[in-house]
């Protein structure tokens, strides 16, 4: 199964590449998906695309520096023409839970900011409720105690992320708290009353922020919306 999801999140990653125009600046997401993204237009750019990308973590700038594609960042972009990101859950209204890798944060922001967003997935993602995976809510350090007995009121069990047995700091220095709701029934009300704690930086919940949805299976990647 693993192996066949490698080649899923691959199809559709590759299938994404096709809504890639010459001249755009896009928004490179992050994770293992991403990974055949950025590796599939780095052979484009090898054959002469010319692109430019803003990467939503250091892991996502390294591999764009290994496949040869050309960084920037927002003090020379305004709007991106594409964003492209994965994700960890794909809910109803393709509303997502993302942060799974630590860089929901720059994930939003760089998403936030572009004119189109799609979203690569091999198929296990998809779900009929959010909260099955743990939601990732980014934290300031300080205080990070008092902030989770206050998610906790909003019914989760937070728990402070850790990596190789040390805790884990995101690109911004905060930690996450990954967060099991079980089943998050209303999305949209839950990322507001987590914005509203003091403590909160941002939550993995990616509210309609999601234009397209490339999922790839046994039949192939297929656009769902
Ligand atoms: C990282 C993310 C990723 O998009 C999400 O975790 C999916 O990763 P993968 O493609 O490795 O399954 O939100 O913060």
């Amino acid at each position: 199964m693993a192996e066949n999801q490698d080649l899923y999140k691959k199809a559709a990653a590759e299938k994404a590449v096709e809504y890639v125009e010459d001249g755009m600046v896009l928004g490179l997401g992050s994770g293992t998906t991403v990974y055949w993204l950025l590796k599939r237009l780095g052979e484009l750019v090898d054959q002469g695309l010319n692109i430019k990308g803003i990467p939503s973590s250091l892991r996502t700038a390294g591999w764009a520096k290994e496949f040869g594609i050309t960084l920037t960042d927002f003090s020379e972009v305004e709007t991106l023409d594409l964003a492209i990101d994965g994700a960890d859950e794909i809910g109803p209204d393709f509303q997502l839970t993302k942060g799974g890798g630590g860089s929901l944060v720059r994930e939003k922001l760089v998403n936030a900011h572009a004119k189109q967003v799609i979203i690569i997935a091999d198929q296990s993602k998809m779900v009929d409720r959010l909260g099955n995976f743990p939601l990732p809510v980014e934290v300031l350090q300080f205080a990070w105690q008092r902030t989770a007995d206050k998610i906790a009121t909003l019914g989760a069990k937070p728990v402070l992320r850790e990596r190789d047995g040390e805790v884990f700091v995101s690109n911004n220095g905060n930690y996450i708290l990954d967060c099991a709701f079980g089943s998050i029934e209303n999305p949209h009300a839950l990322h507001n009353e987590l914005k509203l704690l003091l403590g909160v930086v941002e939550t993995g919940l990616f509210i309609d922020m999601t234009d397209k949805v490339i999922l790839a299976g046994p039949d192939g990647a297929q656009v769902i919306n």
